[in-house]
């Protein structure tokens, strides 16, 4: 295909919405026809398929059964437990029916949420499939989150059971998961009713056997043989929550549909990830992120492929491991971060050649900008396409995407992300004026509503909040801010240039300022404290925290400025997680703020990264900039 005939299929996804996403519609199983593509009558709602039924563990599994019933749906490889399992297309039903008749013995019906606080194990994945099976909205909370987190959306939530395990292992090292479960639930204030765990042979604090506490291991034998029916929703009802960052100390429930996640996520596996039914995938990216919920978990299954649900670093037991995997398994079509191929580059380039990875056709990678340099390395080592895509937990699926419906290789622009997938409708606009950027011009990243299946409906029990956080920025126009900096060349390929807002990307993983400091100024020595993510080679950026102390003379020393600095990476590492711990704490006298109060991240950051720090016109004491520069070219 040509670029031109891929103008013209993403044209028609806009202007002819209804025949496009009619026909991208077949790719799933109905229960019940819909009556109305698109009712747009309720701006910025969307809904999409309206009336129609289906449901999606019907979609990842059932429908599957005759024609792939032998196929395997799930190849589970640990290398922290050192173990390897694979699930037939029957297996994984079966599988999924026992967690649903337990989810119903434990009272679980349609509407009601799940919390699921697991590791990379096959058993979460049963435990999703069987809550959308039900109708029931679950909820899965990433295991390296703490307790605090982990309450806060139990909290919001406010599920009516949860899923753990009483252990996981990183880099051999082993991670408990029941007692921080314990510790959230003791401190939030609407508990599940159960808590299933799915103990693990890992030596590990037995979990307490509390009233709540209900033994997977126990419960799926009595249910070995129940199957339970799929409930029909209809297409606007809920099938999942996943939190995600951004400029807030509350993290936001992005809450996702059934009938357009199910079209959407099941095309794009051909649209976007260019694969086949009965082939292989394998998505390196926890279930705790959105790219293990859409590619690790429902695309591949809906698509009908085999999915590699890996567990383990990619350079343990060594750098070759991942591409052992590709060899072992025939895999097609692979997806991970950036972050990861940088890892691998830093090892001995041997174990890039060491296996024979000539199944695989394409390596998707997005989470954060891909840098050139990565891009050509890994595609050289390989000998494979390298496809960048941009999207977010918000949209579900790939918003720009290098890889578009057979468009050749040789189309791919390095270091742009690519083009508009089909159902965006983009627009580059000016921060300050809102007006369309010219070519070539910075500007923000927004879509033009109604916006595309798979979408987040809105934020989980509050509308208006999804309104206010995404359609605000613009007055006077409707548009969804994506809150990234881009820039469009003449040809249309999009350059993403990182957030605009206060969001902080390391390692792909997303983490929101306001929640790094409200942890640190839970320190009983800390007044005031600003955290901003700068440049980092390894990670894409880095946070860095600035601390203004409650008591100066405590710094002075040495000795002091580590103790404490100390002890603020630990609360943020009890509070968030060791993902979000500052790399370094720098102590200040003060913070650069605006006369109204409002931090200025971003003078603070363009200083860290040795840039102007720009207009300071509205600074209301000139001299915090001075402490934080001083501080900074330490
Ligand atoms: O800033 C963009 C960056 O990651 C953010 C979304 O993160 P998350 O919600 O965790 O979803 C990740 C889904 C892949 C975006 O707002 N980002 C994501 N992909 C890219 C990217 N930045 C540059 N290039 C990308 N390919």
């Amino acid at each position: 295909m040509s670029i031109e005939e891929y103008r013209e299929f993403h044209r028609r996804s806009l202007e002819n919405p209804e025949d496009f996403w009619t026909e991208q519609a077949q790719a799933i199983d109905w229960h019940r026809p819909y009556d109305k593509v698109l009712d747009y009558d309720n701006p910025p709602f969307s809904k999409w398929f309206v009336g129609g039924e289906t449901n999606i563990c019907h979609n990842a599994v059932d429908r599957h059964l005759e024609e792939r019933g032998d196929q395997n749906a799930l190849v589970y490889v640990s290398t922290e437990t050192d173990e390897q399992r694979t699930y037939t297309y029957r297996e994984l039903y079966a599988e999924v029916n026992s967690f649903a008749g337990i989810f119903q013995e434990l009272g679980v019906s349609r509407g009601d949420r799940v919390v699921i606080y697991m590791p990379m194990m096959p058993e979460s994945i049963f435990a999703m499939l069987a809550c959308v099976r039900l109708g029931a909205i679950h909820s899965v909370v990433f295991g390296g989150f703490a307790a605090a987190n982990l309450a806060t959306r139990i909290d919001d939530a406010k599920p009516k059971v949860m899923v753990t395990t009483n252990a996981g292992k990183r880099g051999g090292n082993v991670i408990p998961y029941k007692p921080l479960v314990d510790e959230a639930i003791e401190s939030s204030e609407f508990p599940p009713e159960h808590v299933v765990v799915c103990s693990r042979d890992i030596e590990a604090d037995q979990p307490e056997a509390g009233d709540r506490v209900r033994d997977y291991a126990g419960l799926r034998e009595k249910h070995a043989n129940t199957e339970v029916p799929v409930e029909w929703l209809e297409s606007s009802e809920p099938s999942y929550i996943l939190y995600t960052s951004g400029t807030t100390g509350t993290p936001k429930g992005v809450q996702r549909d059934t009938g357009g996640h199910a079209v959407a996520l099941t095309v794009s596996m051909k649209h976007v990830f260019a694969s086949n039914p009965g082939e292989t995938m394998f998505t390196a990216s926890d279930i705790g992120w959105v790219v293990g919920h859409s590619y690790t978990v429902y695309a591949p299954l809906m698509y009908g492929m085999t999915s590699i649900v890996y567990e383990g670093l990619p350079v343990r037991p060594d750098p070759g491991i991942w591409w052992n995997i590709v060899e072992e398994h025939g895999v097609n079509t692979m997806f991970t971060a950036p972050t990861a191929i940088r890892a691998l580059r830093k090892q001995d380039p041997e174990y890039m050649t060491k296996h024979d990875t000539s199944s695989l056709r394409n390596l998707f990678l997005a989470g954060e900008p891909l840098d050139e340099p990565t891009s050509r390395w890994v595609s050289e080592a390989l000998r494979v396409t390298v496809r960048d895509n941009y999207w977010q937990t918000e949209s579900g699926w790939p918003i720009l995407s290098s890889h578009l419906p057979g468009l050749d290789p040789s189309t791919i622009r390095v270091g742009a992300a690519g083009f508009a997938c089909a159902g965006y409708d983009l627009k580059l606009v000016n921060e300050e004026s809102g007006e369309e950027a010219k070519t070539g011009e910075r500007g923000i990243l927004t879509i033009q509503p109604p916006l595309p299946p798979g979408f987040m409906s809105t934020v989980w029990g509050d509308d208006e909040r999804f309104v206010e956080t995404y359609f605000s920025d613009f007055p006077g126009r409707t548009l969804y801010s994506t809150f990234d900096w881009g820039v469009r060349d003449e040809d249309g390929y999009y350059l993403i240039m990182g957030r605009s807002d206060d969001v902080i990307n390391v390692a792909g993983h997303r983490l929101g300022t306001r929640e790094i400091e409200e942890a640190m100024s839970d320190h009983p020595e800390v007044a005031e404290a600003a955290t901003v993510g700068v440049k980092d080679e390894d990670k894409g950026q880095a946070v860095l925290a600035y601390v203004v102390p409650k008591d100066g003379d405590k710094v002075e020393s040495e000795e002091g400025r580590s103790e404490l600095e100390q002890s603020i990476k630990d609360i943020v590492d009890k509070e968030i997680g060791a993902i979000a711990r500052p790399k370094s704490v720098y102590f200040v006298e003060a913070l650069p703020k605006t006369r109204s109060g409002k931090m200025l991240r971003r003078s603070i950051q363009a200083l860290a990264e040795s840039r102007d720090p720009g207009d300071l016109s509205t600074l209301e004491d000139p001299s915090a900039l001075d402490s934080v520069r001083a501080s900074t070219s330490d």
